[in-house]
């Protein structure tokens, strides 16, 4: 169960006429949504493919020894903050999956590359466009590794793509090779591609992906919730709030909101408008961005998760969870005496069910917060900028 409260701590900053106002706009905002050809994510995997893909998870299992997954942007956020999020921190019996393409690091790679050298590992490549640049490289260097570890008739069976149907020099070596590969829907978007094969194959590999799926579908539910939020952002950021400050309280969650991040800068920063979106993890956070937050300028807006959570320590007759959550209301009290609108998400547990109709929650809000700002959710003409200056330099 997931509540949102928008109004408690920040009732002082919003005018109830301009709210009222705004949320008379659904109906109109829900039309323009419907009438985007990039709203594939709203229509539910078939579960064909969810067999197939909990099917490759096992064979991946039983016959290597770990998995490396190859991606950038939402090609690779939404598994790995999951599970970042769901894997223990000391003594993870998960099985080893590893994520590269995420920069340019040759320290990383070579590494990786020397990690790798003994082991019998799967590669899995995920690019919709096939052609972006950091994918490409470590594909590349990871590929050349299987070239020399095996025959091509072995290679073959190590590789998946993951990529769109027709496009894409990744789709033609998939026909050309004959790889096991899985399709990125032309009408989801990287960031939007949450409950596709892009995530779905690297979560399957360590999690039951059937509650991730029923919980991200039960975020159709939360449409008003969706729209709300979406409102109460767009009215804080006309009244000067132009960053959001997403606060969670647990060091595992900080993934996630590198996600939030990617989906919220991704979609609405376009056109020189937009909320800049930013996070801490406290209580870490609160002895050096908390100053600036207390009585720094006040541009900033917060969204804070409170999740229950039944691991419990025990200090001094408290558990360390009520303690974390004392503080959690301490900051919000302090934060918004200090002029920080704080908006309030609680949930009930961190399950899959309920972090799976979160990501949908989400995915739907910033597509309705940037319909409100009057941009397209679903583009990224900006990021195309320094890729061309990119090209240029490596003629
Ligand atoms: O959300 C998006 O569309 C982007 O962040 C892309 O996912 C990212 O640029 C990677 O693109 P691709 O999957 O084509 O390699």
């Amino acid at each position: 169960m997931i509540k949102f409260d928008y109004r408690t701590y920040v009732s002082n900053f919003i005018d109830d006429n301009e709210y009222q106002n705004l949320l008379n706009k659904k109906e109109e905002v829900i039309n323009k949504f419907k009438s985007y050809n990039m709203i594939g994510w709203t229509n539910r995997v078939s579960n064909d493919l969810v067999k197939d893909i909990k099917e490759e998870a096992e064979h991946i299992k039983k016959n290597f020894d770990c998995l490396v997954v190859v991606g950038i942007g939402g090609s690779f956020l939404g598994s790995y903050a999951f599970s970042h999020m769901f894997a223990n921190y000391f003594n993870n019996n998960n099985f080893e999956v590893i994520y590269a393409g995420t920069s340019l690091s040759s320290k990383y790679m070579k590494e990786l590359l020397s990690y790798l050298k003994e082991k019998d590992f799967c590669l899995c490549v995920i690019s919709k466009s096939g052609t972006t640049m950091e994918t490409t490289i470590a594909y590349k260097l990871l590929k050349d590794l299987l070239n020399k570890q095996h025959a091509p008739q072995e290679v073959r069976k190590r590789i998946i793509t993951i990529t769109d149907q027709e496009k894409g020099s990744l789709r033609e070596e998939t026909k050309e090779i004959g790889y096991k590969s899985y399709i990125i829907p032309n009408d989801i978007g990287g960031r939007y591609s949450f409950a596709t094969p892009a995530h779905l194959l690297p979560l399957a590999v360590n999690y039951d992906i059937d509650s991730i799926i029923s919980g991200y579908y039960l975020g159709k539910d939360l449409i008003n919730e969706a729209y709300e939020y979406a409102v109460t952002r767009k009215l804080l950021f006309d009244k000067g709030k132009y960053v959001e400050n997403y606060c969670v309280y647990e060091e595992n969650m900080s993934f996630f909101t590198e996600w939030l991040k990617q989906l919220f800068g991704e979609s609405e920063g376009k056109n020189g408008v937009g909320i800049l979106p930013m996070s801490t993890v406290h209580t870490r956070d609160l002895h050096s961005l908390g100053q600036f937050i207390q009585e720094g300028n006040k541009i900033i807006f917060e969204t804070f998760f409170k999740v229950d959570n039944s691991d419990l320590i025990f200090y001094d007759g408290k558990s360390l969870h009520d303690i974390n959550n004392i503080v959690l209301d301490s900051v919000i009290a302090a934060h918004y005496s200090g002029g920080v609108p704080c908006i309030l998400i609680d949930i009930d547990g961190l399950t899959n069910e309920n972090i799976g109709e979160l990501i949908y929650f989400f995915e739907l809000s910033a597509a309705f917060s940037s319909i409100l700002f009057g941009v397209n959710p679903f583009n990224q003409p900006g990021v195309e900028v320094y890729k061309k200056e990119v090209r240029e330099r490596m003629e």
